[in-house]
């Protein structure tokens, strides 16, 4: 990638008058892109590394724990500590809970629950974040088709990625798939630009309108990190911890999150 032709085509672009033009600091440099490189893929090893222990009967601690240990082992650190004073090292929401789950002791995986784990690395300074669900055992059909679509939003908001296409139109395919098949898009949570912080510009909103929104350009890092509901959207967010989102109807919600950058001719995923 040349930065500094993507620099000069977004001078053009704000000079023929286009108001969503990105900042020349989202432009990643290659060296911050190879750092968030690194970073992201000790992400998805983290992750991975989950998937081949998560299972029945263990608690949301010991998930806890695994990503603490094999995140220190790589060198790294788990981004979510002490982040805005949240207390743990990764996000687990478990059926009713959209996101920001907290794991405890006490909370033991059973046969049928979704889970959603969402893993946020920082490794030499550089940040990167990533979720999957995962179904423990036998789930209802329900619960399955939610994961399931949820999975295939992500995938749809994905395709709109490229440079000089618009944010806005990841979010309106996501909200148009959800949707179609009878599901909410959570609407207080967001993607977000990632790399040299947890959070950076843009937020990226997973409904909208086509044609609007933030211009993509090539060196642009975000993530895109779709919440379904079953029926209503509404969440509320625990008094008792300040963090855990849970859904207002107490129906299941799932989530995917996938961290991409925009390259020349599409997008790469750096951690999935
Ligand atoms: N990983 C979450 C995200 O995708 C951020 C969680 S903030 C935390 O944005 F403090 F709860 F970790
Ligand atoms: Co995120």
């Amino acid at each position: 990638m040349n930065r500094e032709k993507v620099l000069k085509k977004l001078q053009q672009l704000r000079e023929e008058g286009h108001l969503n033009v990105p900042r020349d600091e989202l432009i990643k440099t290659e060296e911050q892109i190879q750092g968030i490189r690194e970073s992201a893929k000790i992400n998805t090893a983290v992750l991975d590394y989950v998937a081949e222990r998560i299972k029945e009967g263990i608690t949301t601690e010991q998930i806890n724990n695994w990503v603490k240990e094999y995140t220190e082992s790589q060198g790294a650190i788990c981004a979510p500590y002490k982040y805005g004073g949240f207390p743990k090292h990764v996000c687990v929401s478990i059926d009713d809970v959209v996101c920001h789950g907290i794991p405890n002791k006490n909370t033991v995986l059973k046969e049928g629950m979704i889970v959603n784990v969402d893993v946020s690395t920082i490794y030499n300074g550089y940040y990167s974040d990533a979720s999957r669900m995962f179904i423990i055992g036998q789930t209802t059909p329900e619960k399955e088709r939610l994961v399931r679509v949820c999975k295939e939003c992500l995938e749809i908001g994905l395709e709109q990625v490229k440079p000089y296409g618009y944010l806005g139109d990841i979010g309106y395919y996501i909200e148009r798939h959800a949707l179609k098949n009878g599901y909410k898009v959570v609407r207080d949570f967001g993607g977000h630009g990632i790399g040299l912080e947890f959070h950076e510009e843009p937020f990226v909103f997973h409904y909208g309108k086509k044609n609007s929104g933030m211009i993509l350009a090539p060196g642009m890092i975000f993530t895109i990190e779709p919440m379904l509901n079953m029926k209503k959207s509404a969440i509320r967010i625990s008094t008792i911890d300040g963090w855990t989102a849970y859904t207002k109807d107490k129906r299941p919600s799932a989530q995917w999150e996938h961290m991409v950058l925009v390259t020349e001719d599409g997008y790469e995923i750096l951690s999935y």
